[in-house]
Parts: C-alpha cells; structure tokens; sequence
C-alpha cells in the first residue's frame, strides 16, 4: 500500500506541475496567473476539489511522457458556500489550446453543473483547437458549444477571458451570460491583427481589434473590464451575492440592514425642473436601493441605459434604467440589445426586473434605421411581453411614444407600474406635438414665437403629466417619490407567489 501511495503521490506531484516552472515563469511575467492560482483567487479558500487530473493526452509523439491534465484545470469548488463548477485553461499545457481530452473533462464538468443545479465558470487562456489532433478538437468545441445552448436558462454560465480566445473559440463564452476581460492581456477575436490585415488591409493591434475595453465599450461582447485578473476574478465572487445557482433555486437574499420603510428625502430634488435636463438616474437608483449597492452590468457599453443587481428589501432584482445623462436616455440599437439581453437573463432565473424610466423615444436617424433599429428595439419589446417574473416599473419623467410601450408598460404584463408627479406619459414631447399639430397655425399668427409658447404651455399641462395615464389605470399609482423604497418593497412582497406562464409552444420566435 505505501508503495502504491507514493506513486500517487509522485504522479499527484507531476499533474500540478502543467508545463513546467519556466512556461509557468513566462506566464507570470506576462502579468498573468497560473490556472490554479486563478482558481485560488476564485473559489472559497480550500473549498476546490479537482477532477480527470490524471487525464492525458491522446495526440502525444512516440515515447513523449504523458502530461496529466492536458491544458485544463477541472472540478468544483464553493462561492460563498455555494457550490459552482469550473474549468481552467492551463496555457503553460500546449498553450492551453483544446484537444480531444481538454474538451471531456470540460463537457463532463458541465454535464455535472447541469446534473447538480450548479453554475459553471470557465477561465479561458488559450490558442485555440489543438493543431495536432485537427478535426477531433474541432468536435471537441461542438460539444461544447451544444452544452452551452443546452445550459442556457438552466443554470448560469460566467466566462473569464484571461489570455487569448480567439477564432470558433470566442462561441463559447459568447453563448454564456457574463463574460469578463482584462486590459492588456486578453483579448477576443475571430480572426486575429494578422488576417484581418491580408483580408480588409486594416492595421489594427491585438488591443484595438479584441481587447477588453473594446468589447466592454464598442462590440458589447464583454460585460465587464477590469485592470487585472485579481479584479476580475473578485467582481465574478460579487456577482454571486445576486445570482441564483439554477433556474429553480431563489437566489441568495441580500446581507444588508437598510429599512424596508426608508423614505427618502433626497429623491425630490434630483429630477429637474426642465425636462430637457440631464440627471444622473444612478443617484435615484443608489438611493432606492439596499445600502446603496448597485451592481452595474456592462457600464461602459450603450450608456445611455443602465443595468445591473441590486436588492430590495433583501430580495435579489434586476435593474433597467434609462440614464437621462447620456443621449437624453433614448433607445438605440445597442441600448436595445443590452437591456433585452439582461431583462431575459433575470427572467430565466426568476429575478424580478425592476424599470426605471426617463425616456424620450427611440433613436432618430437614417444610421439607426439602416442598422436596423426597428428588429433591434423589437428583442427589448419582445423580452419585455415574454417575462413573467415579477415586473415593477417607476416612471420618473418622460415616457414617450413607443419606447412607453416598451418599457415595462402595464400593457405588456408590468405589475406595479409607478410614476412620480414629474412623470410625462404621452406620445412626444410638447414641442414635437405643437409642431405637428399647429404648424400652420403657428406660421399664420402675428406673434409666431407667442403662439408657439402659448400651444406648448397649453400641450403640457394637458398632456405632459402622469394623470391621464392614471386615470385609466395605465399607471397604478403616483407617488411622492419619497416613498419609492418601500412602494417597490411593498409590492414585491405581494408578488412573492406570482405565477404567470405564456402558452405553451416549442419556442417562441425572437425577432433576431
Ligand atoms: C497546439 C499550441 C497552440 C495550438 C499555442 N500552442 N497554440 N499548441 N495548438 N493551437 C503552443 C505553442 O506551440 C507553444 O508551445 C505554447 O503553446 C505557447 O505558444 P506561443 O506561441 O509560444 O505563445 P505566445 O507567443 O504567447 O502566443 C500565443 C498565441 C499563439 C497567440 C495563442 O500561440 C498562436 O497564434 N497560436 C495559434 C492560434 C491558432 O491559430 N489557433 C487555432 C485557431 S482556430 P511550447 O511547447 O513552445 O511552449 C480555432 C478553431 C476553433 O481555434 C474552432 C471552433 C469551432
């Protein structure tokens, strides 16, 4: 028996090595971590149990010693206590690239997420399929890319890009719901600097082309950059203080101690008197929320909507506010793919989504429509009408023409659909409709500027108020928006057994 533990203990010795101390070395110095460290950083302390580290490659030469492992780090740890599965890509291992052996044991950890009701987190550093085993690799990303769709909605899936993914690679952690980057050292392409310069003759870096601030600001691809892999890792830890394991568990309840029946008295002074004037909704939102805890989705991408987690009396929401300080808060394409992405990950795992709205309408110009702003808006409408989750909407100024209708409008299944005495709800602002509606008038009358004040002054108290929507029942309430918190409380609590299903149907037919 001691012979046969020491030859475990050897072979145990050898699987931690991966590609030996000076790939490990090269490793370190290019900033980066090795993939057990990572999952040091990642995990509860001692909390990981690995699996397959005995595993081999099946594409070594004539008389190679076999490397266990073969470029992954597999197994399972705790967040939190939480259970997650994960894999890591040792890049130190053949560049961590992904052979026959790599993609088993990163199936047979996703089978066992799905199996178990636990999410997966996958560190990605890697040069892609295996160029020894050719067409094998190839199926191993297949397999993957299957379990990915397949685990979608079922339990959530959080990638790390922490060194290249480049090429067929990249659909991976695209299909998954966060991806998280690091400047400088990891980057995301399909084809990389050198190919894009034979193809279109653009020069372009790494950096430029797939870096992670290009991904968390111009693509959308990434949904969160940070400075280095230690941040990255420990945002990926914070977002599990709001994340369910599975599409069935609650997810956890927050640890704050702010009162449920907190008003505010700072809410009545951040909303300006001009309706055209900007305003940070971060602060309304930061004052709404538990302790001022607000876990922001992609910042740095389609700013002018805001997304996040938040709690609420505890109660993990999801956050979609338009942000009227950057372009008035109006939809655009990409505010529309941001927010409808979001709204259907809180709606898969039964996450009440909670709307805050200030917005002008959707974005005008022949850019917008040529881009396609009209099936674009449509995924934020159609994410809208098919969550059944728990839906709260707070009106705080202008709610305007169709982008009313879409933002968790009553019509569309809101639940509790709340606007402050500033709110606007009306098909356009009071100059549009004036100009519309009176343009001859106005042109004819003696004093054209007078006849316009005068028609804008008589449009906005007629139309630009919560009233008449409330008097058909369009909003349930207006309310001192000093009392938002424990209006919003309230109302989850009543909605704690809320059940509401759509028909019956293989799936529906999101306008993509
Ligand atoms: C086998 C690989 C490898 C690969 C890197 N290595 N990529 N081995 N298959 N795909 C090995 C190298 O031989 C080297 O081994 C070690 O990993 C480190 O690589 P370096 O080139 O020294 O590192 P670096 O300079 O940091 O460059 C990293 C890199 C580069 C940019 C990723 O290695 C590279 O361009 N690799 C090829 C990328 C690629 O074209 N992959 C296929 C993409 S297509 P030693 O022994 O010297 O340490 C694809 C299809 C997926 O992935 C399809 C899914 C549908």
């Amino acid at each position: 028996m001691r012979e046969k533990l020491d030859r475990l203990a050897a072979a145990s010795v050898a699987a931690e090595q991966g590609g030996g101390a000076e790939r490990l070395a090269a490793q370190h110095a290019k900033g980066k971590l090795s993939a057990r460290e990572r999952l040091d950083v990642l995990l509860d302390e001692g909390s990981f149990t690995e699996l397959d580290r005995f595993v081999t490659s099946r594409s070594l030469g004539e008389g190679e010693a076999p490397i266990y492992g073969d470029g992954v780090v597999t197994g399972y740890g705790r967040i939190d206590g939480r259970l997650v599965y994960v894999f890591s890509q040792d890049f130190t291992v053949f560049g961590g690239s992904l052979s026959e052996a790599h993609a088993g044991k990163i199936c047979k950890v996703m089978d066992l997420a799905m199996r178990n009701g636990a999410p997966v987190i996958g560190l990605n550093d890697s040069g892609g399929a295996r160029i020894q085993e050719g067409v094998v690799s190839l199926g191993g990303y297949a397999d993957i890319f299957l379990r990915n769709t397949m685990a979608s909605g079922v339990i959530p899936q959080i990638s790390a890009i922490l060194g290249p993914c480049a090429g067929g690679a990249v659909y991976s952690p695209a299909i998954t719901d966060f991806i998280y980057m690091v400047r400088k050292t990891s980057y995301m392409f399909v084809t990389g600097p050198n190919v894009v310069k034979t193809v279109t003759h653009e020069d372009v870096t790494m950096e430029q082309l797939g870096g992670a601030d290009t991904h968390a600001s111009t693509s959308g691809v990434a949904h969160f950059a940070h400075d280095s892999e230690l941040e990255s890792l420990h945002a990926i830890r914070q977002l599990f203080r709001f994340i369910p394991s599975n599409n069935v568990d609650d997810a956890p309840r927050g640890a704050g101690t702010d009162p449920a029946t907190r008003r505010d008295e700072a809410l009545i002074d951040l909303v300006p008197d001009h309706p055209n004037q900007p305003y940070d909704m971060r602060d309304i939102l930061r004052r709404v929320v538990d302790d001022g805890d607000f876990y922001e989705v992609q910042p740095d991408y389609a700013a002018n909507i805001l997304v996040g987690f938040a709690h609420l009396g505890g109660q993990s929401v999801g956050i979609v506010a338009n942000q009227p300080a950057v372009l008035a808060g109006v939809l655009d394409i990409d505010a529309s793919l941001k927010a409808a992405r979001f709204v259907r990950f809180c709606d898969c795992f039964n996450i009440p989504i909670i709307t805050f709205e200030d917005v002008p309408g959707f974005l005008p110009g022949v850019a917008q429509e040529h881009g396609g702003i009209i099936k674009h808006g449509a995924k934020l409408l159609y994410a809208y009408c098919e969550a059944t989750v728990p839906k709260l909407t707070v009106i705080t100024r202008k709610a305007y023409g169709g982008a009313y209708d879409v933002m968790s409008s009553k019509h569309i299944r809101g639940d509790m659909n709340l606007a402050w005495p500033t709110a606007e709800i009306a098909v356009m602002g009071a100059k549009g409709a004036v100009d519309i509606l009176y343009r001859k008038d106005i042109a004819s009358a003696d004093d054209p500027a007078a006849a316009m004040d005068a028609r804008v002054a008589e449009y906005t108290e007629k139309f630009a108020n919560p009233y008449n929507a409330a008097a058909r029942g369009y909003v349930d309430d207006v309310i001192d928006p000093r009392d938002t918190r424990p209006r919003l409380i309230d109302a989850l609590e009543t909605l704690r057994g809320k059940r509401d299903r759509n028909p019956p149907r293989k799936h529906g037919n999101l306008p993509l």
